[in-house]
């Protein structure tokens, strides 16, 4: 994982996980907590759901690539602001990220509260069962 400056006091990161490159600010859109220290960074492909990220302070989930909120704790449609990501590409043995534009909001007929609740139970499970393994 490389965090790196965008500019003052805007900080973000770029990691390979699972084959793919990834790259989001580190700052929490829901109140600025930094994602990295304590957050979860979780392979959730068996719900088909791929790398999510979750936040230390209060577990809402974040796709990684999009930005989307995944989970909230409005136990609704996201009322939080997408996470900003970056497309990555590799050049001449150097790497370049580029902002992705912000995803649309969910609409609501497309909103599931029983998958958001899977994924974020999933991802804590996982969570736990990496930092206490017995
Ligand atoms: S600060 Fe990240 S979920 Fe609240």
């Amino acid at each position: 994982m490389l965090p790196f400056c965008l500019e003052p006091g805007l900080e973000a990161c770029v990691l390979y996980k699972d084959g793919k490159w990834l790259a989001f600010n580190r700052s929490c859109p829901h109140a600025g907590i930094d994602l990295l220290v304590g957050g979860d960074i979780e392979d959730l492909s068996e719900l088909n759901a791929g790398v999510v990220v979750g936040c230390p302070a209060h577990t809402y989930l974040f796709d990684p690539v999009v930005g989307t909120c995944l989970w909230d704790a409005s136990r609704g449609l996201p009322e939080t602001p997408p996470l900003q990501t970056y497309e990555v590409s590799e050049r001449c043995g150097q790497i370049w990220v580029k902002p992705r534009p912000l995803p649309k909001p969910v609409a609501k007929e497309d909103w599931d509260q029983a998958r958001a609740d899977a994924l974020q139970l999933a991802l804590v499970d996982k969570a736990l069962a990496r930092k206490f393994p017995d």
